[in-house]
């Protein structure tokens, strides 16, 4: 009931009168104001406004905000409005200083009665101070980032209500002064990691800009135009050939060259990994669906965006096989133990060294999938079929070789160029590199002669190759089989059936020996 006491006792006018129409009007100036700062990510922008906003709300001549630079322990400002230079100060000198110390509003009617006025400033603006408020720009944590000065009032002097406007006011523009400093410092950092990131993309696209893919002979040409024509466009590529053709290297030439470039390329040996595997790898797990089991994106997942290169897509189980087929209609993966699909954007590349078409035929694989991914098929040759890219190749190894081992320069003489072009290299490319680094680790002076050749490459080309296939394989495919067991049981044989130094020996991983020696029944 006191409340009505007190509102019978003094009754109010409804009409304010101009003291309260005034001080309504700041307020709302005052409100407006905030508004515009808090809207404002540009700190020289945002003191700008802030003195200009001010000068308007006090009826006064000027207004500064100095910031604190605590590592110097100094007061500096861009703002005197004027002036656009930069003013630096001891932070322990002036009213400002005393304002930031002694954490206070301070007024001053005439300052160059108050000792501790610092007139250099005035000296150094050329601007005549005559009174003035100063207040600290203090956060709710208490921190202080500056102080916030009036200047030179137009009509009399600076009062109290006056120094509640400016507190008031450096309340809120402390807050938006920190946020502004915090963005311009986040904007900093990203700039700088965007140079950093451009420099490192320089560097890896210069290296990468070389065509990767050597070779002067009509098949690689033809197969280097064609990776030129679909590189940019997101078709799924199925590429064949023996082991060691440079297939993984397709599939990175046209990750690498194509607009996908910036994202990840992200490769799965399929024969590597247990059947039981491949699922939680390509498509991702749920947290749980076994003990102790976390939460795991998939390949697939991973390479949004990129490229996702399947080796030895032959080996996929006929489930998994299923599996990636719906996501290349869909579009979508499904976490083993979800059902909320994840959208994905990748480009499908695939290899093998079977022969899909006889699969399809064993039931083996699916021709539906088969169909979806040779939308291009890229067939590499053998390095037999395409022995005038020999040189070429041997001599980009020999000089990266040279660079890898810290050794040479050197140069092959021409009668090793020779027998290395006559190789039958069941290996391939990967067994000419193989061979080439042995060289080079092995090689005592700068020409590498027929002596540090590798006793099993001084074959004699006009004798037969013990290795050359009888003329009951009929097409080339089992002709190429024929030879790869011979050669395969033939090195085996002579190792004592080591199988590290046979794969080796013939250029192959030691899981690409395992996956022949399975697929021949050689075990
Ligand atoms: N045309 C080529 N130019 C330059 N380097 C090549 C070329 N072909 C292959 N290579 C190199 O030979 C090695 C084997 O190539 P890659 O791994 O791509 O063969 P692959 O066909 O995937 O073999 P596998 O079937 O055994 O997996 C790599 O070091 C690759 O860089
Ligand atoms: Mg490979």
């Amino acid at each position: 009931m006191a409340g009505y006491t007190k509102a019978f006792a003094m009754p109010v006018s409804p009409f304010p009168s101009a003291e309260e129409a005034r001080s309504e009007d700041k307020l709302r100036a005052l409100l407006h104001l905030c508004q515009r700062m808090n809207c404002e990510r540009d700190l020289d922008r945002l003191l700008d406004l802030v003195a200009r906003e001010a000068t308007f709300l006090l009826d006064c001549d000027r207004a500064s905000i100095f910031l604190y630079d605590p590592e110097k322990q100094e007061l500096w400002s861009k703002v005197a409005l004027g002036s656009e230079e930069i003013l630096r100060f001891d932070a322990s000198k002036g009213i400002a200083g005393a304002a930031l110390r002694g954490g206070e509003t301070v007024i001053v009617s005439d300052v160059y009665h108050d000792p501790r006025f610092n007139p250099n400033i005035d000296d150094t603006t050329g601007y005549r101070t005559r009174n003035l408020i100063a207040t600290p720009l203090r956060l709710l944590s208490g921190e202080t980032v500056g102080v916030f000065e009036v200047l030179n009032k137009k009509d009399g002097n600076f009062d109290a209500a006056d120094a509640e406007v400016v507190r008031s006011l450096a309340a809120q523009a402390a807050i938006a002064i920190q946020n502004a400093q915090l963005i311009g410092e986040l904007r900093k950092k990203r700039d700088e990691l965007t140079e950093e990131n451009t420099m490192l993309w320089r560097e890896v696209s210069g290296k990468f800009a070389q065509p990767l893919l050597l070779g002067n002979s009509p098949r690689i040409q033809q197969v280097l135009r064609l990776i030129d024509r679909i590189r940019d466009t997101s078709v799924s590529v199925l590429i064949g050939g023996e082991s060691g053709t440079g297939k993984e290297l397709v599939a990175r030439t046209i990750h690498y060259t194509s607009l996908r470039a910036r994202k990840p390329f992200v490769a799965l040996n399929c024969a590597a990994l247990p059947e039981t595997l491949v699922e939680a790898e390509l498509f991702g797990i749920e947290r749980g669906v076994a003990t102790g089991v976390d939460k795991r994106i998939g390949l697939f997942q991973a390479a949004h965006g990129g490229t996702l290169f399947l080796d030895e897509i032959g080996d996929l189980s006929l489930t998994a096989q299923a599996k990636i087929l719906r996501v290349l209609q869909e579009r979508t993966v499904e976490r083993v133990g979800s059902r909320t699909p994840v959208a994905v954007d990748v480009r499908l590349l695939a290899a093998t060294n079977k022969d899909l078409e006889s699969e399809i035929k064993q039931g083996r694989f699916r021709e539906d999938l088969y169909y979806r991914l040779r939308v291009i098929h890229i067939q590499l040759p053998p390095l037999r079929d395409i022995r005038e890219d020999i040189p070429l190749l041997a001599t980009h190894f020999l000089a990266e070789c040279s660079r890898e081992l810290n050794k040479g320069p050197h140069e092959f003489s021409p009668a090793v160029l020779r027998r290395l072009c006559e190789q039958p290299w069941p290996g391939n490319v990967r067994q000419l590199q193989n061979e080439i680094r042995r060289m080079v680790a092995c090689a005592r002076g700068r020409l590498i002669g027929e002596e540090d050749l590798f006793e099993g490459l001084l074959v004699d080309p006009a004798a037969p190759s013990p290795a050359a296939p009888s003329s009951a394989a009929r097409t080339l495919p089992e002709a190429v089989e024929e030879l790869e067991r011979k050669l395969i049981s033939e090195t085996l044989a002579a190792t004592g059936n080591n199988q590290v130094r046979a794969a080796k020996l013939l250029g192959l991983s030691r899981q690409g020996l395992i996956n022949k020696l399975k697929r021949y029944q050689l075990a």
